[in-house]
């Protein structure tokens, strides 16, 4: 008789866990090899990944969590304390920023439809040959992917990451932004997405928001498998990243 698999081993529920450098240590490397003009942050919360920008750099989150004397200590550092549609609405960004978005990591509210604004909102300030880093869009397990980060602690298998649903922007730029280059790394804990090949004049994602917001609603994790979700990627490993030839 052969025995059913456990929870840890159906591959609907989960993938390996990423065994690559962690998020922050990969994005630090990005910034010493690309050496951005500017970095935007959407989610800075502490500041542990916005520390590692030594350009002007705008930050974004309507709940910061710094410490008291990070604007001293990093006065290449300006915030914006406002969710990221405000300051996309309120905010001349390429004012702020000095022209073109350079360089941006994409991290604050984890659902699909926020992140996929975010998304284009940049894009829409950014120059054809800027980089953006996606975080959390690929998950592990299925419990990590509740978009209410109380259910994710609860249901992660580690009990403390929350990815939300944010990976369902992958299959919707695959499918309409098929020019997008997007490279998918093996980052701990939720992976890292690089995108480049930007085109700041695409309005697909603008136009269509609503239809596009409707298809990340009925994708189901669950259904398609956590592990072959993350296989269709093809994850690389973080170290065979070369950044100097690779962005
Ligand atoms: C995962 S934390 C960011 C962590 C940080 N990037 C790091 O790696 O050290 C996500 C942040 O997004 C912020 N956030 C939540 N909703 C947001 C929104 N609508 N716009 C921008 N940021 C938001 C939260 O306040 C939180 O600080």
């Amino acid at each position: 008789m052969i025995d059913a698999p456990t929870m840890e081993e159906d591959a609907r529920y989960f993938s390996p866990v990423h065994r690559g450098e962690n998020y922050r240590k990969f994005l630090g490397r990005i910034h010493l090899a690309f050496n951005p003009k500017n970095y935007l942050e959407i989610g800075f919360r502490k500041g542990a990944s916005l520390a590692l920008s030594q350009a002007p750099t705008v930050a974004v989150d309507p709940n910061p969590m710094l410490p008291a004397d990070f604007l001293d200590t990093h006065p290449h550092v300006q915030t914006v304390i406002k969710t990221s549609d405000d300051f996309f609405a309120d905010c001349d960004v390429k004012e702020l920023m000095g022209g073109a978005v350079d360089f941006a990591f994409l991290d604050g509210l984890h659902h699909a439809e926020a992140l996929l604004r975010d998304f284009a909102n940049t894009e829409r300030v950014a120059a054809p040959d800027s980089v953006f880093v996606l975080h959390d869009c690929i998950p592990t397990d299925l419990g990590m992917t509740r978009r209410n980060p109380r259910d994710a602690f609860e249901h992660a298998r580690n009990g403390i990451e929350w990815a939300g649903d944010v990976w369902k922007i992958i299959p919707i730029l695959r499918k309409y932004r098929p020019n997008l280059k997007m490279c998918f790394l093996d980052a701990p804990p939720t992976g890292l997405v690089l995108v480049t090949d930007l085109d700041p004049s695409s309005t697909v994602i603008f136009d269509r928001f609503n239809e596009f917001a409707e298809e990340m609603d009925r994708l189901d994790l669950g259904a398609i498998g956590v592990a072959d979700y993350v296989a269709g990627l093809g994850v690389r490993p973080t170290t065979s990243v070369q950044l100097r030839s690779d962005i």
